[in-house]
């Protein structure tokens, strides 16, 4: 009987989006929202209404847990500034970020791919730096890395003239733009791929690092008993107009945080492998451990575009 009098309810409320009962609000939503001119608008916003709405029922959502949600979402925006992206950053914890990613490559998720996570620390313009050269450019400590990666299509063929952003945090587990230590753009280069599609250069074996934990992710994660750590990575973009813009991150093999990613960027596809080096360095100057990386990258024909950067 129940049952019956809700649907009346929501069928006399679609008539005049009066509201009867808590289950007429959501057919009452959907329909003031289906006339938009835009049906990918009318398409997304109808799932996030309906999910959202399942979703107060499902937990039979309080006033005081719907204002604490509220006040977090505020606080991610007051959180976020030029070189801070808390939004990026939430995402990133709860592991949004990376189902995004993997349904948008790798054939819906579905195979494996070689994309991951932009992350909340990719800046617009990295200096362009010749192959060969080095990224550090301040005082850095940590032991020498020589980088050798090569583009291809999925044919194995060598792709010229890609543009190949590079950026990863300092071995004290800060990016420049979080740390007056370092100067601008340390641990970030741009550098264009060769006719054999390689790409080479020289920094330091990067570590691993808590993510920012004095926002709104930290607090979550602290209520969840969940420790900040990234393992040790490296970040690639890959631009070339007739090529789909490749955005990836290739993890350091014997990081002790490999399984347990707080922002779930790690697939199998992505363990890198980061050779100690042995004899004499390849620059004279190298002073102890020093290590090797070798990476093939491959990018599929397709749209090039850039993401907006989450940081200036
Ligand atoms: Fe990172």
């Amino acid at each position: 009987m129940a049952a019956k009098e809700a649907a009346v309810g929501a069928e006399q409320a679609l008539r005049s989006h009066i509201i009867e009962t808590q289950e007429a609000v959501t057919p009452v939503v959907l329909d003031a929202m289906s006339r938009a001119p835009n049906a990918r608008l009318t398409e997304v916003m109808a799932s996030f209404v309906r999910h959202m709405h399942a979703f107060a029922r499902d937990v039979r959502l309080t006033e005081e847990e719907f204002e604490l949600g509220l006040d977090a979402l505020n606080r991610i925006g007051q959180a976020t500034n030029d070189s801070h992206n808390e939004a990026v950053l939430f995402s990133d914890v709860i592991g949004f970020s990376t189902l995004v990613c993997l349904l948008n490559n790798g054939q819906n998720g579905a195979t494996e791919t070689a994309a991951a996570l932009l992350g909340p620390f990719w800046r617009m313009h990295s200096p362009a730096t010749p192959n060969g050269g080095s990224i550090i450019r301040s005082e850095t400590p940590g032991p020498a890395l020589f980088a050798n990666c090569r583009v291809t299509d999925p044919d194995g063929r060598p792709i010229a003239g890609v543009e190949v952003d590079v950026w990863q945090a300092s071995p004290v587990g800060l990016y420049e733009n979080q740390d007056p230590g370092q100067a601008e753009m340390n641990l970030r280069g741009k550098f264009t791929t060769d006719a054999t599609g390689c790409i080479a250069f020289r920094s330091v074996k990067p570590a691993g690092y808590p993510v920012p934990t004095d926002g709104p992710a930290g607090d979550l994660l602290r209520a969840q008993q969940r420790h900040p750590y990234r393992p040790a990575h490296l970040h690639f973009l890959g631009f070339k107009p007739g090529y789909k813009t490749l955005i990836t991150q290739v993890f350091v093999d014997d990081d002790q945080h490999l399984e347990s990613d707080v922002v779930f960027g790690v697939t199998r596809h992505l363990i890198g492998d980061f050779r100690l080096g042995t004899g004499p360095a390849p620059e004279p100057d190298v002073e102890g451990p020093w290590y090797l990386f070798d990476y093939v990258f491959v990018m599929e024909p397709g749209e090039a575009k850039l993401p907006a950067p989450p940081i200036r």
